[in-house]
């Protein structure tokens, strides 16, 4: 997984916008970083290390070519060194190839082209392309059909684009990895993703698995990988530059943070009448499911386990499942409708799980804020979670935004009690938020307890995939230890860990029964001299037992806990910031994981 660039018709600029456009992909990968420009002959320049480095080092370089490719990487085959960075060249320095992907014949390929003479320079599963490529024009191919005839012999998941030397065109396919071209006036694009060409134009061709591109100055072709014309939609992204930038926070994940009411906003717009107490997510067919499953990662899994409990709570049965294990868990399918939770739309795991249930019949619904992903396309149907462009790799926004939509959702295909009163809770939802936002006191916390040896989370309900979220945010990118459960569970063997350097938040909302219970758990630790975090309401007791209290608005049962949440990814924030991390790259991460 790593992200992609292209730039043709951009004479004496397409560096610039290479590395532009790299800048904005490097939330897909940033361990090294290269490029290579193609006119009589290459110019590459590649290394280790985030685009910075790169940029250092194209300062003393001048690269010259009509055409350019780039690439930011997250290792597979390899670790970041400056032999591994892509792009990758055959023996002759005449072909230059960038790869998202996995090549699973990769290594009997790289055995016969050994066998036959070619020298491998690095540890990549990409570097056998160049080299085929090299095969094919000794054969006597022009470079397009010599990179098609490549392309063709590889198994497994790949965006790739490649640049011959002497032939003034960029050539680019895709197998399971994504691949947008950007049409201009003048000039012609293609990338891993949108916001890498965004600044230059809004109109994008997003390209299907076994389809072949060729850019240049001139225009573009899209055909199958076979040679036959493939007539594709120009589309038009609706979201500005703007909100590709960072408008003034120091990361982006803290401007994300902050935009979340603004996203939960736009993901209601139009959708909600509140008087009729209706909903409506436009065409996405006859949606009566007898039971719903839920397939997703990380976050969006988190996401995906507070709406299986929305969808239990109207009688449905409904269960989440790590699209990792979806296939293994050989789940009944029987009239279940499958919803894919994947912001990027990409994500390959997810992707994977998705196939799986269609391969068995099921009908299938992409809930995701990337419009043209791979999932959208692939899905049934999709619901747009709308929150806008997502650049740090802990998802926080979208997490919200899911949440709004998948209750949207769960109104929109079972009678949960009284729908006004839910739409009234969505409504509120935004302001909420905003609250938090202007008075939280989670930087103190984090402050407080910023030498902590591990961090817990509980919760109960709604509040317990809130508890596993808090720690996945806190682990991401503060790199500490942190852990959420089941508030009920944390006496069956974890709690041999609490000790007075466990700080546990405690995340509970309302006063209901669970609440009593939770709190009951919260004495648990107390007696154990850990300091507790109590994120709530107010509506319980819990304060009495907590040392300290970070405050959550007063709302509906069904939002409360995204609210509650929203305290945690400050926390996260706060402490990764105080502790130096690098908030919205962190180490070993990517955003968007496109191998399994
Ligand atoms: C990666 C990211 C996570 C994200 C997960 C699922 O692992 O680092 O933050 O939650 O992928 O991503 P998706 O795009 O499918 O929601």
């Amino acid at each position: 997984m790593c992200g992609i660039i292209g730039c043709a018709g951009r004479d004496g600029e397409t560096l610039d916008v290479l590395v532009h456009g790299l800048s904005k992909l490097e939330y897909r990968g940033y361990d090294s970083a290269g490029v290579a420009l193609s006119a009589d002959a290459l110019d590459v320049c590649k290394t280790a290390g985030e685009i910075s480095e790169l940029r250092a080092a194209l300062e003393e370089r001048e690269l010259s070519g009509t055409v350019g490719i780039g690439h930011t990487r997250w290792s597979t085959h390899g670790p970041p060194t400056d032999e591994n960075a892509h792009p990758h060249l055959d023996c002759n320095r005449e072909v230059a190839v960038v790869h998202n992907g996995i090549i699973e014949n990769y290594q009997t390929l790289r055995d016969e082209l050994s066998t036959a003479g070619h020298e491998f320079r690095s540890d990549t599963d990409t570097e056998v392309v160049p080299h085929l490529v090299e095969d094919e024009l000794r054969d006597g191919h022009a470079p397009e059909d010599a990179v098609r005839r490549a392309i063709s012999r590889l198994e497994g998941s790949y965006a790739i684009a490649a640049v011959v030397a002497g032939s003034d065109s960029i050539f680019a396919a895709r197998n399971d990895s994504p691949l947008v071209l950007g049409i201009s006036d003048d000039a012609y694009y293609l990338a891993s993703d949108v916001p890498a060409f965004r600044d230059h134009t809004d109109r994008v061709v997003y390209l299907d698995d076994g389809e072949f591109a060729v850019l240049n100055g001139d225009g573009y072709t899209v055909t199958t990988l076979d040679g036959e014309g493939v007539e594709k939609p120009v589309e038009t992204v609706d979201w500005d530059p703007e909100e590709t930038g960072k408008s003034g926070y120091d990361h982006f994940m803290l401007k994300e943070i902050h935009e979340q009411p603004r996203a939960l906003r736009q993901c209601l717009r139009g959708r909600v009448d509140e008087l009729g107490g209706e909903v409506d997510l436009g065409d996405l067919g006859d949606l009566s499911p007898r039971g719903v499953q839920f397939v997703a990662a990380g976050t969006s899994y988190h996401a995906s386990l507070y709406a299986a409990q929305l969808f239990r709570q109207a009688g449905i049965p409904a269960q989440a499942f790590l699209g990792s294990e979806y296939a293994t868990s050989v789940p009944p399918i029987g009239d279940a409708l499958v919803v894919g939770v994947t912001q990027s739309g990409e994500t390959a795991d997810t992707l994977s799980a998705l196939r799986e249930a269609r391969r068995r019949g099921a009908r299938t619904l992409a809930v995701t804020n990337t419009v043209g992903s791979t999932a959208a396309r692939e899905c049934d149907h999709a619901l747009y979670i709308r929150a806008g462009p997502e650049f740090g790799v802990a998802a926080t926004k979208t997490f919200s935004s899911q949440i709004a939509a998948l209750n949207l959702l769960a109104l929109a295909v079972t009678s949960v009690g009284d729908a006004r009163e839910v739409i009234s809770a969505l409504r509120d939802l935004p302001g909420a938020v905003q609250e938090i936002l202007d008075d939280s006191t989670a930087a103190d916390i984090a402050e407080t307890y910023r030498d902590a040896d591990s961090y817990f989370f509980i919760g109960r309900g709604l509040n317990y995939p809130v508890a596993l979220e808090g720690a996945l945010k806190m682990k991401e990118i503060s790199y500490r230890h942190a852990e959420g459960f089941a508030a009920g569970e944390l006496k069956h063997g974890s709690l041999a860990l609490v000790t007075e350097n466990t700080p546990v938040f405690a995340v509970v909302t309302g006063s209901d029964e669970m609440a009593t219970k939770t709190v009951g758990n919260v004495k648990e630790v107390e007696a154990r001299d850990a300091p507790v975090v109590a994120v709530t309401d107010g509506a319980s007791d819990v304060e009495r037992y907590a040392d300290h209290v970070l405050e959550v608005p007063d709302t509906h049962p069904r939002v409360a806990a995204v609210v509650a949440n929203v305290q945690l990814q400050l926390t996260a924030y706060h402490t990764a910031d105080l502790l130096g991390r690098s908030i919205d790259k962190p180490r070993n991460l990517a955003k968007s994981v496109t191998v399994e």
